[in-house]
């Protein structure tokens, strides 16, 4: 079990920050990440649609003969974590927004929580935001994850995007934001040129932590030998696998 790889899936190309935390800290481990880059943005479609594309991304990454199973994408682990769980017989490691962390270090300023829409509007959000949301405030962003998906990180297109999505937003005393989509941990310096000031939460560096305890749980660390990262995508390869890579080595803030 050891020497078998682990999976790993978003709607796009999102999930690649995630697998950046998780290679740095398990680096003997081999990863194999899939893209639904065709099918995205999950985060506009039905809970229904998402948790079936959830499914396929399993079950290409299960003919890999993977050890575990990570949702690095808030949309599909609200949608589908449950049910993979429930009927898969590898660990499932899933995410959520971060909003617990930002709720623990507030000060006193309001909590934004920037997600897609049907991250927001799913169970598991609203079970977090009882727990740790009287002092937050979700910011669904429709759009936004497709700037990151055209490798677009930067510039004017999202400054002007960005700056008209969080104007509704400006008379609250934001004091954190929640990155609660994997995409826009790529986006980081454009929210933050947004957003001057204001903390950045994400959960990547929590769930690279989740796994590794499951997997020692279950005494199947890869000890010896090099990792491994490998990529796929359901979407245009040649354009896609080439972005992958370079956001994977990217300096993120
Ligand atoms: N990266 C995904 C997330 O963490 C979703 C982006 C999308 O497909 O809408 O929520």
């Amino acid at each position: 079990m050891r020497s078998r790889p682990i999976g790993v899936f978003d709607s796009g190309l999102g999930g690649v920050s995630v697998l950046r935390n998780m290679s740095a800290l398990l680096p003997k481990e081999d990863f194999i990440y899939f893209g639904d880059d065709k099918n995205a943005p999950y985060g506009t479609k039905s809970e229904e649609e998402i948790l079936r594309l959830a499914i396929d991304d399993t079950s290409f990454l299960l003919q890999k003969n993977v050890k575990a199973i990570v949702i690095a994408c808030n949309t599909a682990t609200s949608a589908a974590a449950n049910h993979l769980r429930e009927t898969l017989s590898v660990p499932v490691i899933g995410m959520e927004p971060a909003l617990k962390p930002a709720s623990l270090n507030r000060k006193e300023g309001v909590i934004g929580v920037m997600a897609t829409p049907a991250t927001l509007k799913q169970k598991k959000f609203r079970l977090l935001y009882e727990k740790y949301g009287d002092h937050a405030m979700p910011i669904p962003c429709p759009g936004l994850m497709e700037f990151a998906e055209k490798g677009i990180l930067s510039g004017e297109e999202i400054d002007v995007f960005l700056n008209k999505l969080l104007a509704p937003y400006r008379k609250y005393p934001l004091e954190s934001v929640v990155l609660g989509c994997t995409h826009y941990v790529f986006l980081k310096a454009a929210i933050s040129k947004a957003l001057p000031g204001v903390i950045l939460y994400d959960g990547n560096d929590g769930t690279a932590r989740q796994l590794k305890r499951v997997l020692e749980e279950k005494n199947w660390l890869k000890e010896t030998g090099e990792g491994s990262v490998s990529m796929y995508t359901s979407g245009d390869e040649s354009h896609i696998l080439p972005l992958m890579w370079s956001l994977f080595r990217e300096k993120i803030l």
